[in-house]
């Protein structure tokens, strides 16, 4: 077994994604664990971010937790808690503490192949089509809005999980032909409702989450929210203090490295180049503070 904060190795492992490795412990359920790569410009970055993983972990089942009475969730313990030795005794003991601390036990759900996207303010590519048309998801909206502005309500802006390639947008009538009405409405509903209770209690805290996406699976015919859950890498944050549409609007986490990385010339074709030591180190920090911020526990 090897451990390193790059790449975990450990039996049956079901899938290696951009950041995080997910595990199949048997009777139904995983094991998530997301390592310190980092990615960009859709690109994963040669050099890791120390400790981003645990904070990506902790961050999710703080929010998990957070909005489970909203709506039930994949969520069952994070492996370095007690009730991980009473759910999964025969893996959890042999998981290294480096392992344990940025590892979540989740329920296996059969994914519903949805990006549950919802936006709250006007940025990224909804900010690019209002700007070139004037609507966001096809829908139009009152002249005159400004980047970063906030919308007049939050929008259900689903797409497809694309294996391969960009996301494409999907109407709510093609989201119906894929999963029935009454799945589409139930996760547009959740979606809206989850991310409206994060973003005021996020704001509270001195961060916007201008947007994020989630993804819905299916247990025994239930409905559940799984995978992660408003983390910097599924959402866009930003500092409230010093938030002015129009202005630009940093992106809480990576803006450290995506600014280095285009300033040193890059064509974002793989592979990047390495990071330097400061970048790193600056976008840990940015890391930490949004957890520290948004938790308002000590690292
Ligand atoms: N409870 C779950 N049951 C089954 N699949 C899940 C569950 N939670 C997340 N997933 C899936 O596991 C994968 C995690 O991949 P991830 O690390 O996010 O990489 P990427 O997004 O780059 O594919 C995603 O395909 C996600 O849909
Ligand atoms: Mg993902």
């Amino acid at each position: 077994m090897t451990t390193t904060l790059w790449q975990t190795d450990l039996p049956n492992l079901l899938y290696r994604g951009k950041v995080r490795d997910t595990y199949d412990l048997g009777r139904g359920i995983l094991l998530m664990v997301a390592t310190d790569r980092i990615s960009a410009f859709d690109v994963v970055l040669p050099t890791p971010i120390p400790e981003k993983g645990v904070v990506l972990a902790k961050l999710s089942a703080f929010w998990f937790r957070q909005t489970a009475h909203l709506f039930p969730n994949h969520f069952l313990a994070m492996a370095d808690e007690p009730e991980a030795q009473r759910i999964a005794p025969q893996v959890v003991p042999t998981l290294p503490p480096e392992i344990r601390r940025r590892a979540m036990l989740v329920r296996r759900a059969k994914r519903i192949d949805v990006e549950a996207v919802v936006r709250g303010y006007l940025a990224g590519s909804a900010w690019a089509e209002y700007r070139s048309q004037g609507t966001v998801h096809g829908q139009p909206l009152p002249p005159g809005l400004r980047e970063g502005e906030r919308l007049p309500e939050p929008l259900f802006t689903p797409t497809t999980k694309a294996t391969t390639g960009h996301d494409q947008p999907l109407s709510f009538t093609q989201v119906v032909d894929m999963v029935g009405r009454s799945l589409a409405e139930r996760i547009r509903d959740a979606t809206l409702k989850v991310y409206s209770y994060a973003h005021d209690r996020a704001l509270q805290k001195g961060i916007i989450i201008a947007d994020t996406k989630m993804e819905f699976g299916l247990v025994d015919g239930q409905l559940i929210l799984i995978d992660e859950l408003l983390t910097p890498d599924s959402s866009r944050f930003w500092d409230a203090q010093g938030y002015q549409p129009g202005r630009s609007l940093p992106n809480f986490d990576k803006q450290f490295v995506r600014d280095w990385l285009t300033q040193s010339g890059w064509n974002r074709e793989p592979p990047a180049p390495p990071l330097p030591p400061d970048v790193v180190e600056k976008t840990r920090q940015r890391y930490i503070d949004a957890y520290r911020r948004l938790t308002g526990e000590p690292w």
